[in-house]
């Protein structure tokens, strides 16, 4: 079903967006993910390399951009559109998270949030609609379930950009489900990433107290592969438990 479909996915290179490139690449997609660095382009290369065959590699075209740059996105999508590439699936997923009592963030972070987490998403979207259009494609958002919390204690501009990017994608679907664009909004809760790295907390190790990467990728193939004239518009996902973990610093 979803054999040589074309899917842009940023955030590759660890966490959600990486087993959502290989549950994707599974599937037969042609896929083109995007790191923010060189670095991370070449370890990730390297990585895949080994893991896949030769052929299955070959379907992996790994992109960098930063995405706090709105330069870099533009170039980006020129470069696709250069190429041909117009694609059926945008997986709108990178993000970082900054936490704390909010007058402890600085400026930087606060821009940071609101770069990768909420403009970057808007601004692909906006250059790639037409194609989406075109190919009755679909978009799927990694937000959160902090994007309908209104206590979300010192994470409150973290769940800001996350409720924002909801909203968005909700209002967006309204407005292209006629052209037959499917528009999912994945919320998880806490999962056992990397996302944790600039906190005092991270989520457990238990696998009832916290999801795993490939939990969020299992349902965004759920959406995927929804029937013709279904969309799923948001997916929730919970543990079981509430627990955190403390990180001593
Ligand atoms: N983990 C959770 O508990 C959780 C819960 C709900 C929602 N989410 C959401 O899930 C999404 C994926 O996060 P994750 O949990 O998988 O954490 P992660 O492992 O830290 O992944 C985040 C990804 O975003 C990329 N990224 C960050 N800044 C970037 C930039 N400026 N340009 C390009 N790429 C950039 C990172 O690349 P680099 O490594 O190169 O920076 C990384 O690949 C995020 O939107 C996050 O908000 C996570």
């Amino acid at each position: 079903m979803l054999t040589d479909k074309l899917v842009v996915i940023t955030g590759v290179s660890s966490g959600i967006g990486k087993a959502l490139l290989l549950t994707l690449q599974k599937e037969g997609c042609i896929i083109h993910g995007i790191v923010k660095s060189e670095e991370k382009k070449k370890s990730l290369e390297t990585e895949l390399s080994a893991l896949l065959s030769s052929d299955a590699f070959s379907r992996i075209t790994i992109h960098v951009c930063d995405l706090r740059k709105t330069s870099e996105i533009e170039a980006f999508a020129q470069d696709m559109h250069k190429l041909h590439c117009s694609p059926d699936i945008l997986i709108l997923n990178a993000g970082v998270g900054f936490y704390g009592p909010h007058e402890e963030l600085s400026a930087k972070d606060i821009a940071e949030l609101t770069a990768v987490n909420f403009t970057a998403p808007l601004l692909l979207t906006n250059l790639f609609l037409r194609d989406l259009k075109k190919n009755k494609g679909h978009l799927l958002f990694v937000s959160s379930v902090t994007a309908t919390k209104t206590n979300n204690t010192h994470g409150c501009a973290y769940g800001a950009t996350k409720a924002g990017v909801s909203n968005f994608a909700k209002s967006l679907f309204e407005e292209v489900r006629k052209y037959g664009v499917r528009v999912t909004v994945l919320a998880p809760d806490m999962t056992q990433t990397d996302l944790y790295r600039n906190a005092s907390f991270c989520a457990s190790k238990d696998t009832d107290a916290s999801l795993v990467p490939e939990d969020v990728a299992l349902y965004a193939l759920l959406a995927l592969t929804a029937r013709e004239g279904l969309n799923l518009t948001e997916i929730t996902m919970q543990p079981q438990r509430h627990r955190l973990e403390c990180i001593k610093k």
